[in-house]
């Protein structure tokens, strides 16, 4: 059993990067939390479109895009034309408003 061996040196470098590799777990577990959350709220408050031929998730965005950017008969939509449209406006069966 070797203990002792350690100069004094080397245990403030040991116990420094151990604090440092705390301080860098909890950033990420932070990240993880604000990232999560900002999308999971974004994805829970968007409005689902009620499931009609042009509200299925087979169609591609460019289509989404062409009705809701244009602004003749839908509603325009209210951010950036991102890539993507389903993860957030799922369509939705029921005709209730
Ligand atoms: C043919 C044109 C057209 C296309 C293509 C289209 N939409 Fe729509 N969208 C409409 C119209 C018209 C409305 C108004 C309400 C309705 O008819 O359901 C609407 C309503 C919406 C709404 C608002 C729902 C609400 O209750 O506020 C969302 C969100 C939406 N569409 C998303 C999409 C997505 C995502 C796509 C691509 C899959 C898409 N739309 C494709 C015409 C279109
Ligand atoms: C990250 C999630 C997300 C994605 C992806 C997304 N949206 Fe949205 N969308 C939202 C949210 C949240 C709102 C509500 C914002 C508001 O009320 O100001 C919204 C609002 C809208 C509205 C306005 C609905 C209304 O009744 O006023 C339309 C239209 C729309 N989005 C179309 C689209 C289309 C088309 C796409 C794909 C190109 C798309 N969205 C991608 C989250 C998203």
């Amino acid at each position: 059993m070797e203990v002792g061996v350690r100069s004094p040196k080397r245990q403030q470098i040991i116990r420094l990067s151990q604090r440092l590799l705390k301080i860098a777990l909890g950033l990420l577990v932070l990240g993880l939390v604000f990232g999560v959350g900002f999308y999971g709220v974004l994805f829970a408050v968007a409005p689902r479109p009620v499931a009609k031929a042009y509200h299925q998730w087979g169609v591609p965005f460019q289509k989404c895009l062409e009705c809701h950017q244009s602004g003749n008969h839908a509603p325009l939509m209210t951010h950036r034309p991102v890539r993507f449209c389903f993860p957030c406006h799922r369509p939705r069966e029921d005709q209730k408003k």
